[in-house]
């Protein structure tokens, strides 16, 4: 959702800008602008629609300037329109600002400006900064920047550029990343590591609260009080941030076949089979109070939060804690009693979803302790959880996640392990589950090499409009995971459900123009979702089934099988769920929809 990216230093200002803004693009935007001082005067060029579009309006300009400010937009306050797009300027033209986030008393702040004589242009939210900071002017702009950043409430990352500061970019933050890379002779500020792969990997975060400001041959970082910080230089791998299709139609694609690997990376170096427990070094320095708490509660959204819906069912299995899971959306308005012996987990692949980040917030302030499991490294949840577990997976930029659910999978598997060896797991349990874990890469890659087939499958199903998942136990939230990834990504209506809750409503749509998915693993379940599909049938319900059985019993009932490779009950979704991934990609696909930017979404919810 939405980006930032600024650039200080000797080079062309415009095409780094651009080509920043490109690998922001994945995260989903409606329109795209920039600004920059050419002869003492603000230039800003912005456009609805592609970043390849601002290129294009950028194209024949002629500006020669190394500094700069850029971003990509996803309304939140004023529709899409060139007016609306950033940056946003002040009255004079002379302060030009980009913003992720959202400004919660921005009306109060517009009609105290308007009354002090300032003109506003857009609908957004995010002009009232511009003037503000015009307003609190008097002859140094970081102190009417901090003046200004007290008045806001909200949640921002901000870069601002002046027309008598040249070669300066001013940077704050709260509640929004930004990351401050470091060149030779040069600085940039981003919202997302990714912008700046090409450029550095010395990087720098900015916390809440902070300011930074880049010149061509220095930065500093200072806080509200005017202090300079001395502030941690990371060095990001590689691999943090590797972007390319590697000959895939799509990232999404691409992503659903990197799954043996991804879920490799999730174990490496983390199982200890001689010993039937997991080795998670992000946790060590909790341990103690770790083996003391009596309630997990899980945070998260989206596909994290189906994460999550399994890892109620895994945690439950492998250690005797009480277990919640909880939308991070509705987990603050609740009255829960967080204390010591309370450990609340947020699942997120982006590390920035701000539902999940506002949760864990809460959950601090009443003290519970706080763990994290997310993918992209230093990110705000990574920083503000005690303690944690990186996925290691690489970037996901499908706005459709798909190999991070499964690798989230493993690591809350790993999770449970290392507790729950502590109290009744025994060392055998232990050994087998992990040497079932070791084994999932080789049997996904088992699944992938039917992609052809399921592809088939697929295309049989694209012109259903409407479709019900239904799974039991540890498959329900593969049903919910399922619905949710043919909805996002084909915009077909599909509906996730415990099976057993059918007959409770849902059997009522039931018809020929409705089909039915059926998760049906060989496992304590079986016979009942066998019952279930005999049900669908018996209202003329088409039924595809995913299944680890090839008998009859369930050939006979289903109308298509896609077969599994069978693995632990418990373990079983991480591969169950691999052809639901394939299924609603070849449907969207299909249906020529953006797989990998699908309409209305992004990648990184960084508004509540
Ligand atoms: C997944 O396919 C979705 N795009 C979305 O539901 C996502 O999982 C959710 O927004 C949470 O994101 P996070 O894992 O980065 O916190
Ligand atoms: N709230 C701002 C706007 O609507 C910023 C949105 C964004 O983060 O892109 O303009």
């Amino acid at each position: 959702m939405c980006g930032i990216i600024s650039y200080c230093g000797n080079r062309q200002a415009i095409p780094i800008l651009i080509d920043g803004l490109k690998r922001l693009e994945y995260r989903g935007y409606d329109s795209a602008g920039l600004s920059t001082v050419d002869k003492n005067k603000m230039v800003t060029i912005k456009t609805v629609g592609k970043v390849s579009q601002l290129e294009n309006k950028t194209a024949g300009t002629r500006i020669n300037s190394s500094f700069g400010i850029a971003h990509t937009r996803w309304a939140t306050h004023g529709k899409p329109s060139e007016t609306n797009a950033h940056p946003q300027t002040d009255c004079h033209n002379k302060i030009s600002i980009v913003h992720n986030g959202i400004i919660e008393n921005y009306l109060e702040l517009k009609e105290e400006l308007q009354n002090k004589g300032h003109q506003f242009k857009s609908q957004t939210d995010t002009e009232v900064i511009a003037h503000l900071i015009e307003d609190n002017y008097e002859n140094d702009l970081e102190v009417a920047i901090i003046k200004s950043v007290e008045r806001l409430v909200g949640t921002f990352g901000i870069a601002v550029i002046h027309t008598d500061y040249k070669h300066q970019i001013f940077i704050v933050k709260r509640g929004s990343p930004i990351i401050i890379g470091i060149g030779d002779n040069e600085f940039f500020a981003a919202s997302d590591s990714n912008a700046l792969a090409p450029y550095t990997h010395k990087m720098v975060y900015l916390s809440d609260d902070e300011i930074a400001v880049l010149n061509s041959n220095r930065f500093y970082i200072k806080n509200m009080k005017n202090e300079i910080l001395e502030k941690k230089i990371e060095i990001l791998d590689e691999d943090e941030y590797k972007m390319d299709k590697k000959g895939y139609e799509h990232y999404m694609l691409k992503e659903i076949f990197e799954q043996p690997e991804s879920i490799k990376n999730a174990f490496r170096g983390r199982i200890i089979l001689n010993e039937g427990v997991s080795k998670l070094g992000g946790l060590e320095p909790v341990l103690g109070r770790l083996k003391n708490i009596k309630k997990l509660i899980i945070v998260s959204c989206g596909t994290s939060y189906h994460a999550g819906l399994l890892g109620r069912y895994i945690f439950e299995t492998l250690t005797e804690l009480d277990i919640e899971i909880e939308l991070a959306s509705e987990f603050r308005y609740r009255r829960l009693k967080l204390n010591e012996d309370v450990a609340v987990l947020a699942i997120s692949q982006s590390g920035e979803t701000a539902d999940t980040l506002a949760a864990i917030k809460e959950a601090k302030r009443k003290g519970a302790l706080l763990l994290g499991i997310v993918n992209a490294v230093g990110t705000s949840i990574a920083q503000i959880t005690d303690a944690g577990v990186y996925n290691h997976a690489g970037p996901e930029i499908g706005v459709a996640s798909t190999k991070i659910y499964t690798s989230q999978l493993v690591i809350i598997t790993l999770i449970a392990l290392f507790i729950g060896r502590y109290q009744t797991v025994s060392f055998i349990e232990g050994s087998e589950l992990l040497t079932a874990l070791k084994k999932l890469p080789d049997q996904i890659k088992d699944i992938l090499k039917n992609a052809k087939q399921i592809e088939k499958i697929a295309l049989r199903y694209a012109h259903f409009k409407n479709f019900l998942y239904i799974g039991r136990l540890y498959n329900y939230p593969t049903a919910m995971e399922g619905a949710l990834k043919l909805k996002e990504i084909s915009y077909a209506h599909a509906e996730g459900y415990p099976a057993g809750e059918m007959k409770h409503g849902p059997i009522s749509l039931i018809d020929e123009n409705f089909p039915t998915i059926a998760i049906v693993p060989k496992d304590s379940t079986y016979d009942k979702m066998i019952n279930n599909i005999q049900e669908i049938r018996a209202r003329s319900g088409r039924i595809l089934s995913i299944t680890n059985d090839g008998e009859d019993k369930i050939k006979n009932i289903s109308d298509d099988l896609i077969l599994v490779p069978q693995t632990l009950s418990i373990l079983q979704p991480i591969l169950n769920i691999i052809p639901l991934q394939l299924f609603a990609y070849y449907i969207a696909k299909e249906k020529g929809c953006d797989v990998d930017k699908p309409r209305n979404l992004a990648k990184s919810v960084t508004v509540e």
